[in-house]
């Protein structure tokens, strides 16, 4: 079955619940998930997914240090053929995301897209977050059954 794993680091919690829901949104579409706080994450995690998706909110204008050393990890990998999504919580800026996706890209990823949300995200962004989540899992369902044709 294909697999998606999601990698977030989180200060104050935000980024934790959106992660929590794109993995819900993905659970439902019947795809085997996996979800990491980055503290907790090994680099060869992202070798066995079909789907990769990190996260970090903005700090000082970038993403939290943990997830930048994580990153820095894979960025050796060659991750092409795997669809890819950047999320995060912001307060006024982007750079989080923007550099999750050069990253991600540069290995060779095909990002989705970039999911951003205000500070706590609430029942309505939760939603966005499942929906994005969802529209992952079938686009990975959907390239992993065109590659075992
Ligand atoms: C010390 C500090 C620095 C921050 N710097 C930025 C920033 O540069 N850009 C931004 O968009 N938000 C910034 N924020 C806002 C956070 O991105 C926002 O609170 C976010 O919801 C935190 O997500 P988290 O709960 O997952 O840690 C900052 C917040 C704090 C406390």
């Amino acid at each position: 079955m294909p697999k998606i794993v999601i990698i977030y680091g989180t200060g104050s919690l935000n980024t934790e619940l959106m992660a929590k829901a794109v993995q819900e949104g993905a659970a439902a579409e019947g795809i085997d998930t996996v979800l990491k706080n980055v503290n907790d994450a090994d680099k060869t995690d992202v070798l066995g997914a079909d789907g990769i998706v990190i996260g970090s909110p903005n700090y000082n204008h970038a993403m939290m240090p943990t997830v930048n050393k994580f990153l820095n990890e894979i960025a050796g990998f060659d991750l092409s053929g795997k669809l890819g999504l950047s999320f995060g919580s912001y307060g006024w800026s982007f750079e989080a995301t923007d550099e999750i996706n050069r990253i991600l890209t540069s290995c060779g990823l095909e990002m989705i897209k970039d999911l951003c949300i205000k500070r706590m995200p609430g029942e309505e962004e939760l939603e966005l977050c499942r929906r994005v989540g969802s529209l992952l899992a079938c686009k990975v369902i959907k390239a992993s059954s065109i590659n075992t044709r």
